[in-house]
């Protein structure tokens, strides 16, 4: 390409460990790649340990274990020990499968900090069907076993229209299981939900309601309970600034090694990402091309380039620009100011008219290995 990457990156403050894509749940909105099922491989506890190494070598200090379902690993709790001997602050995000009261009290031995407990709604019949798998209730015994340890806990919903009108069930549900964080996140669009984008989502309307519902909650639970409400791109005609900034903050390691800058960069075309078996995490972060590409704002072109904005959003998300407008160099679709904008606008107003029985005509895809081998 010929661009000069910015004078030496700052830390990946923030390293996130994908440990698996191994998961029992089969949500519609899963942000793995749509190919999962052909990525086997997993890195060995070893390699874990010598990417939690280099990874503090650089400066990152927290470490998110994920996957998939991290705690399909046996190894996990080796790896959080590590992880807090190495100093990271350790928050595991999870389905809840898996966290069983003896295994919390080991997790919590090897010195994890934090979990994040993902639920898919309040109603069991919506979180069952949306997972395709029967853990409403054992969510819920989950969220007893780590408040018993003393962690502090977050509470994360993925956001569609088919949980937004929820909402208030959704906050006093978090309320009732003594969540301290809850974590509203509008679906974002890439992988799975991208496949099941018409019936996923949400009207202008359902989501200005759900805004002023968190509002009123916002206001009666003060410091007790603090709510994110993730807003989505899609419905605010600007961009967002995608993982903080390609090659900022952020680095993930996905199961088989391959370090990324972002969950989905994989599929961008014409770069490489390397992989930590054969390089150590400073080439990669610092010099490895693909983490460079779209450092900064020297790749950008119109129009990006001339825009006031350009420091704040860093031109918005280059998966986005690939899914949408087939070009990932381009202006992310999400901004108005894109050539490509009505390209979301149109996505908004097709969801908007799709009726009930058209979304019969096009069920949901669930994220299952059948389904990945057929279309990965
Ligand atoms: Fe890849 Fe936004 S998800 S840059």
């Amino acid at each position: 390409m010929g661009l000069m990457p910015p004078a030496s990156p700052g830390p990946p403050l923030w390293l996130l460990a994908e440990l698996t894509y191994r998961c029992p749940l089969h949500c519609v909105f899963c942000f793995n790649p749509i190919d999962f099922a052909r990525q086997e491989e997993e890195l060995q506890t070893e390699d874990w340990f010598r990417v939690l190494q280099q990874g503090r070598e650089l400066g990152a200090v927290q470490l998110g274990l994920s996957g998939g379902e991290p705690l399909v690993r046996d190894d996990l709790e080796e790896i959080v020990a590590e992880a807090h001997r190495l100093g990271y602050y350790t928050n595991l995000l999870t389905s809840g499968v898996g966290l069983t009261a003896e295994r919390a009290v080991r997790l919590k031995a090897a010195g994890l900090d934090h979990v994040q407990l993902s639920f898919q709604d309040s109603t069991k019949e919506m979180n069952d069907f949306l997972s395709h798998t029967k853990t409403f209730d054992l969510k819920s015994r989950v969220a007893k076993i780590i408040k018993d340890q003393g962690w502090p806990m977050v509470l994360n919903v993925v956001i569609h229209r088919m949980n937004i009108d929820h909402i208030d069930r959704i906050i006093g549900m978090a309320a009732d299981l003594g969540a301290e964080y809850l974590e509203l996140a509008n679906t974002q669009y890439y992988s799975w939900a991208f496949l099941n984008r018409d019936q996923l989502l949400p009207t202008h309307a359902q989501l200005k309601q759900a805004e002023r519902t968190t509002d009123v909650w916002r206001a009666r639970m003060g410091e007790r309970m603090r709510i994110f409400f993730v807003a989505p791109d899609y419905h605010e005609g600007r961009a967002k600034k995608c993982v903080n900034g390609w090659g900022n903050m952020f680095l993930t390691v996905a199961p088989d090694g391959t370090a990324l800058p972002c969950h989905t960069a994989k599929m961008l075309p014409g770069l490489s990402f390397p992989n930590v078996r054969a390089h150590d995490l400073r080439h990669i972060w610092v010099e490895s091309e693909g983490f460079n590409r779209y450092r900064g704002t020297g790749w950008m072109k119109e129009p990006c380039s001339s825009c006031e904005f350009k420091e704040v959003d860093l031109g918005g998300c280059r998966c986005q620009a690939y899914l949408l407008a087939n070009d990932p160099d381009v202006a992310d679709p999400a901004c108005f100011k894109s050539p490509h904008h009505q390209l979301v606008e149109e996505a908004v107003a097709r969801a908007g008219r799709l009726s009930p029985a058209q979304a019969v005509e096009h069920p949901l895809v669930f994220r299952e290995p059948a389904n990945s081998r057929r279309l990965g």
